[in-house]
């Protein structure tokens, strides 16, 4: 397999006095902060406190995918696999982090992917995730079957929040355009179309660990959450997750089972084209395609005027079949950047893994597993820690590899041996 050189942009320098990462800064290391870096150095260390601490059904719910995981297995490796050849003699301290999603700073290239029901993982997760982003201004995607409303969302993180929207087509679109519409009232960022759930499938370790579908509570679930105070104890102050943005929609104050009634009922299936265009033309902000893994498929939305696409697998969660994220990527990038933002998630686990995105062709990577295990391992503390660790890895990486700046990373010399081809794709 060649290896893949990334466009050069030159930049110099950045100006004395720019933005420096916060947690690389002496004075924001808080005995707390080294305390946790120390404890939890990684993502995976807090994966496995998460396991330890979480109940069977929630850890199983976060952390399973398709199949027998091979899709998770296979998004690891393929990142892990990714080389990049540093350059000494020319960067002598930290460099910072920030850049630009459609005309918002943010800063780092790292942003919180949208999950559905967190609060099963975690009571109280999207608070906890929306502000810490908020905090450290990176975005956070909300996922529209959540705990909290996009108004809420948006008032806890008013200049990070982006939305994801399923499919809800029942009543021509009602839901879904009134979803838009609250979005665009509460000013929310960025809108996501979510287009690689076309069928519902199912992930083993979440059904045997007891998680039905369609939901019910059962003693089962009970006694598990029972198994785990610091759950148990989320809950009693977040209270029981339920899908609150979708409330208004239905009737009175709908138990799960009945929300998953409603779910079933409203929604299902994925985006078409033609439901993709209408879309567009309703929100006016930026718009992203997400689940895409297809050029000619990232190709088309950006002919329909979407403004952003994110290459996913879902993180391995749909079917394990599909390519690592990351090696779909660069012909991706090869054929809209310049065109549109590029986002890659599924498998992110590090600021190494966001350089090694950005070097091939990404503006950003975002990361969802990550985030939770950092909810199930350290509570409402977590998020915050897991984004330390995040721009701490993205500025050594940075540092390490020669670069002054983010967009610095394009011109960093890569191998990729997993990459698919622009050739690999012609023909369809
Ligand atoms: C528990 C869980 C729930 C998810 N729910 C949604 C969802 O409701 N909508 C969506 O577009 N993606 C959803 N995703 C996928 C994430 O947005 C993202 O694509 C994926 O987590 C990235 O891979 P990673 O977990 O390896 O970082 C979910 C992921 C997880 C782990």
């Amino acid at each position: 397999m060649p290896d893949t050189t990334v466009s050069t942009t030159t930049s110099s320098p950045p100006p004395a006095g720019a933005h420096r990462p916060a947690s690389l800064a002496e004075d924001a290391l808080t005995p707390e902060k080294l305390a946790l870096k120390r404890r939890f150095p990684t993502a995976l260390e807090l994966r496995k406190r998460a396991r330890r601490r979480l109940p069977n059904f929630a850890f199983e719910y976060i952390d399973g995918g398709a199949g027998a995981d091979t899709g998770i297995d296979r998004n690891w490796a393929a990142l892990d696999a990714v080389e990049m050849v540093p350059r000494y003699g020319k960067v002598i301290s930290p460099p910072p982090t920030d850049i630009e999603l459609f005309g918002q700073p943010y800063s780092a290239p790292v942003g919180i992917a949208p999950i559905g029901g967190p609060g099963t993982g975690f009571p109280g997760a999207e608070t906890y995730l929306a502000r810490a982003a908020q905090a450290a201004r990176i975005p956070y995607s909300l996922g529209v079957v959540s705990a909290i409303t996009i108004e809420q969302a948006v008032e806890l993180a008013p200049d990070v929040t982006w939305l994801q929207l399923y499919r809800f087509a029942r009543n021509e679109h009602k839901i879904g355009l009134d979803l838009v519409r609250r979005a665009e009232a509460a000013g929310v960022k960025a809108l996501m179309l979510t287009c690689d759930t076309p069928m519902r499938t199912t992930r083993p370790r979440e059904t045997k660990s007891g998680i039905m579908n369609p939901f019910r509570l059962t003693n089962r679930l009970r006694l598990d959450a029972l198994s785990s105070p610091p759950w148990l104890f989320s809950m009693l102050r977040n209270g029981i997750p339920r899908f609150v943005n979708l409330r208004t929609y239905m009737d009175g104050n709908p138990s799960l089972e009945e929300a998953a009634k409603f779910m079933r009922r409203e929604g299902g299936g994925a985006f078409t084209w033609e439901e993709i265009a209408r879309y567009r033309d309703h929100w006016k902000g930026p718009l992203v395609l997400k689940g895409v893994l297809h050029p000619a498929d990232a190709e088309r939305a950006v002919a329909l005027g979407l403004d952003g696409i994110v290459v996913s697998n879902h993180g391995g969660r749909q079917i394990d079949a599909l390519p690592a994220s990351i090696d779909a990527l660069p012909a991706i990038a090869g054929t809209v950047s310049g065109k549109a933002t590029v986002i890659l998630d599924s498998g992110v686990r590090s600021g190494i893994d966001v350089a090694r995105a950005v070097a091939l062709g990404a503006d950003a990577a975002f990361a969802g597993k990550a985030f939770l295990w950092s909810l199930g391992a350290l509570g409402g503390r977590g998020p915050a820690h897991m984004i330390d660790l995040f721009k701490d890895e993205i500025a050594a990486s940075l540092g390490q590899l020669g670069c002054h700046t983010v967009a610095e990373l394009r011109s960093v010399k890569v191998r990729h041996p997993g990459a698919y081809q622009p050739d690999d794709f012609t023909g369809d």
